[in-house]
């Protein structure tokens, strides 16, 4: 979704604000634009639709667009299409302060109709270009950019993450943020404003995560952190513990296929530290519970969006069949509206990679505002949802690039799993069955690692499939919500419709859909309902559907129903989705990488969505 990057210091503001952008581009956005205030003290906007690049080819070089401070902004359309009148920065009608603004002002009607009665011209479609002149009409008064951010700010609903700059004041960024990150950088004698430490970790990783409602003003020498009412705010530093090779696609075509590869270590990252094997259980510290807390739980409801969601899904198999605690799993977007019953003994865990997804956010504040602990599975450290819950746990994937996430779903589902593990320890589940759990985790690495020599093997399946218009996904039990996941990845990065099933539900409606052309991804795993899912694809079979089968390494008696056949290795039931994912992502991959599309930034999509 939308980005945000900001430079104030002695170089060039202009290379390293394009710079911060490209590295913002896997978000997702459909047009860009960059100000500065050059040396003569004007301020210069260029915008474009379409892609950096496409900003860059109506840009002078850089040394003709010099100037120490520059904001720029990568716009994923809400209001108003992606048109260059559209794109951000907006500036005020005296062409003296631009603003870029993620987020959504919701009483933008409102103070738009003001502005304009007080004799404001608007010339785009958004919400955003009402800040700017807001700002503009605060500024006039006081001549105080700061103040006036402050004074506009005061007026707007909505949610923001804004930086502000003014030609009077060319060294000067005003940022702030309310319900959308922002992120100010440290460097050696310049700063820089995000919205995604991405676009500044080459610079600096010191940085201040600002929270709601501070407004930091940043010059060449200093920074100052306030809140809205003018109270400094004592910030603390932070420092970004990963490297800019996780952000850099090395020798992969994509970043997609460098996440998927590097799920031996991201699952591994996601369970290190958190295994006792004295116990034969798990610690997962950052739930700040003790064992009571646990045991006292009588009912959790999970909480995400979409391929979280589906990792929750498996996380409610889990711990149902583990903990015996009954699970409920929601789509965000619907429990914050619907008025949800949240009984006494529950607990709610919200699932979310980025961290910022604004429905999860929201149901997490609905949640807690009904007095109910919730607890984040997040990827990103500090992020609002790691922020605002009552404790979690990091999964420690690192930077995911890929708007089809990968990594992170099998890092979330090893978290979750963990979860099972340690509530049914806490109860009535064995220590031997602990024991067992902790060996075969162990060895899932590798077994992913097995799985991926397969690549070729399953582009070439893949390529026998890219023309279809439609593909079914079955699976049960544990692997029900992979087939769901795998339908996800397909449709997402390769535009093929595609839905996954329970595979039982076939025969009540998507069969009549099978036929020779159809292909039928079914997971049918050596485990309890082996059989039954065998006697699903034999009703698929006999209809003349084409079935590729992820399967037991070593089980012969699919081949005879299966078009092809990709073996994984085998594991225990809780551990499968870990691995029977794998193949299905790849299968996607391959897919979309064969129809030529764009892999990483599938259309329409965004990588955090921070919009309702
Ligand atoms: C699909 C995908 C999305 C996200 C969803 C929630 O590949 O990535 O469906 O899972 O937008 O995002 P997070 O997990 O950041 O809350």
């Amino acid at each position: 979704m939308c980005g945000i990057v900001g430079y104030l210091g002695k170089r060039n503001a202009t290379p390293i604000v394009i710079e911060g952008l490209k590295r913002l581009e896997y978000r997702g956005y459909d047009s860009a634009g960059l100000a500065i205030i050059d040396t003569e003290g004007d301020l210069k906007v260029f915008r474009e639709e379409g892609k950096i690049i496409d900003l860059e080819r109506i840009m002078p070089a850089p040394e003709k667009s010099f100037g120490n401070t520059g904001i720029g902004h990568t716009r994923w359309a809400t209001h108003g299409e992606p048109t260059v009148a559209n794109a951000h920065p907006h500036i005020c009608c005296r062409n003296q302060i631009a603003v870029v603004h993620n987020g959504i002002i919701e009483n933008y009607k409102l103070l738009k109709k003001k502005l304009i009665s007080e004799g404001h011209i608007f010339v785009s479609d958004t919400d955003s270009e009402v800040l700017a002149h807001l700002i503009g009409y605060f500024y006039e008064a006081e001549h105080d950019l700061v103040t006036a951010v402050k004074e506009a700010l005061k007026l707007v609903e909505g949610t923001y993450g804004i930086a502000v700059i003014c030609s009077d004041n060319p060294d000067l960024i005003v940022a702030a943020r309310k319900g959308s990150p922002l992120i100010l950088g440290i460097g050696n004698d310049e700063f820089f404003i995000t919205s995604d430490v991405s676009a500044i970790i080459i610079h600096t990783k010191k940085v201040i995560y600002l929270h709601d409602d501070e407004v930091v003003s940043v010059t060449k020498e200093n920074f100052e952190i306030t809140n809205i009412d003018n109270e400094v705010v004592k910030a603390k530093i932070s420092e970004i513990d990963w490297e800019v090779s996780s952000i850099e696609k090395g020798d992969f075509k994509h970043f997609m296929l460098k996440e998927i590869f590097e799920q031996p270590t991201s699952v591994e990252n996601a369970f290190r530290g958190r295994l006792d094997h004295k116990l034969s259980t798990v610690k997962l510290g950052g739930l700040n519970m003790t064992p009571d807390e646990f045991r006292n739980i009588e009912k959790i409801q999970i909480i995400a969006c979409g391929t979280s969601w589906h990792s929750a899904l498996i996380g409610k198999y889990v711990i149902e069949s583990l903990a015996r605690i009954s699970v409920e799993v929601e789509y965000a977007s619907e429990f914050r509206y619907k008025n949800p019953i949240i009984p006494p003994g529950t607990i709610v865990i919200v699932v979310s990679q980025s961290g910022e997804t604004a429905d999860t956010l929201a149901a997490l504040r609905e949640a807690r505002t009904r007095g109910v602990k919730v607890f984040g599975i997040t990827n990103v450290i500090g992020s609002s949802i790691a922020r605002e819950t009552d404790g979690g746990v990091y999964i420690h994937a690192g930077t995911e690039i890929g708007v089809a996430s990968t990594k992170a779903f099998t890092s979330q589902v090893t978290v979750l799993t963990l979860l099972g593990v340690l509530l049914g320890r806490m109860k009535h589940l064995a220590p031997t069955y602990g024991k067992k759990f902790l060996e075969e985790l162990k060895m899932i690495p590798n077994k992913i690692s097995e799985i991926l020599e397969n690549n070729h093997y399953i582009r070439n399946i893949a390529d026998t499939i890219k023309s279809s218009t439609n593909a079914l996904y079955l699976g049960r039990g544990f692997n029900y919500p992979v087939a769901l996941e795998g339908a996800l990845k397909l449709k997402e990065i390769s535009y093929i419709h595609a839905e996954g099933y329970p595979a039982a539900e076939m025969k009540h409606g998507p069969i009549a859909l099978i036929d020779k052309n159809m292909p039928v991804i079914a997971i049918a795993l050596k485990d309890e309902i082996y059989d039954k899912i065998i006697s699903n694809l034999a009703e698929v079979k006999a209809r003349n559907g084409r079935i590729i089968t992820i399967a037991t390494r070593g089980d012969d008696s699919v081949q005879d129903f299966s078009e092809n056949v990709i073996y994984i290795p085998e594991t225990i039931d809780v551990l499968q989705p870990l691995l029977s994912v794998v193949p299905l992502q790849l299968l996607a991959y391959h897919v979309a990488d064969l129809r030529e599309l764009n892999v990483d930034q599938p259309r329409n999509l965004a990588k955090s969505v921070t919009v309702e």
